[in-house]
């Protein structure tokens, strides 16, 4: 198991070049909800933070008003805990060499449930082999922990109210999940 004390000095890929910041994640040390997302974009890299910049946004507000959470009361973090250039999709081989550190945060974290937002979290938490736009909504399991997948709050952006009218439905499943 790594040590999560060497994750915000981690060179294990060539992302480490170009971040200006390891993003590790913030929340509570025994938290109810973890949301995993997929990397750090521009004002998370410079920050420090996950899901500071407009996406982020998004999210926190629908989780504020779906369950009933604030930010501080829920652990935010990424798969990829670096900025990929210009925001591109993180590689499978990027996936799989951060992979070690979001394992062990989800072991020390040991929340009551999981949300994994956009196709790439979906996958490396839950093992979905299908897009979110397919498996958004569905029970997933991290280990004893379970969990549901739902849209990238970026493709809501993009997307429109339609997509977070789906969003506000998947959250609704983790309601009685969350400890
Ligand atoms: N998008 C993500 O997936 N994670 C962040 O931290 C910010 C934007």
């Amino acid at each position: 198991m790594v040590d999560l004390a060497e994750l915000p000095y981690c060179m294990a890929c060539g992302l480490a070049a170009t971040r200006h910041r390891v993003v590790v994640g913030s929340g509570p040390s025994v938290p109810g909800l973890v949301v995993v997302g997929e990397a750090p974009g521009r004002s998370e890299d410079e920050g420090g933070e996950p899901f500071v910049g407009r996406s982020g946004q998004l999210l926190v507000r629908l989780i504020a008003e779906e369950l009933g959470l604030t930010r501080s009361q829920y652990f935010v973090t990424n798969v990829v805990k670096c900025r990929p250039p210009q925001n591109r999709t993180p590689r499978a081989s990027e996936v799989a060499t951060c992979r070690p550190w979001l394992d062990a945060q989800l072991t020390q974290l040991n929340p009551g449930a999981i949300l994994a937002v956009g196709n790439v979290a979906a996958r490396a938490v839950f093992g979905f082999a299908e897009g979110v736009s397919r498996t958004h909504g569905r029970l997933g399991h991290y280990g004893g922990v379970p969990g549901v997948a739902t849209y990238h709050p970026a493709a809501a952006l993009r997307g429109g109210p339609h997509v977070v009218t789906v969003m506000r439905a998947d959250l609704a499943v983790l309601r009685g999940l969350v400890a």
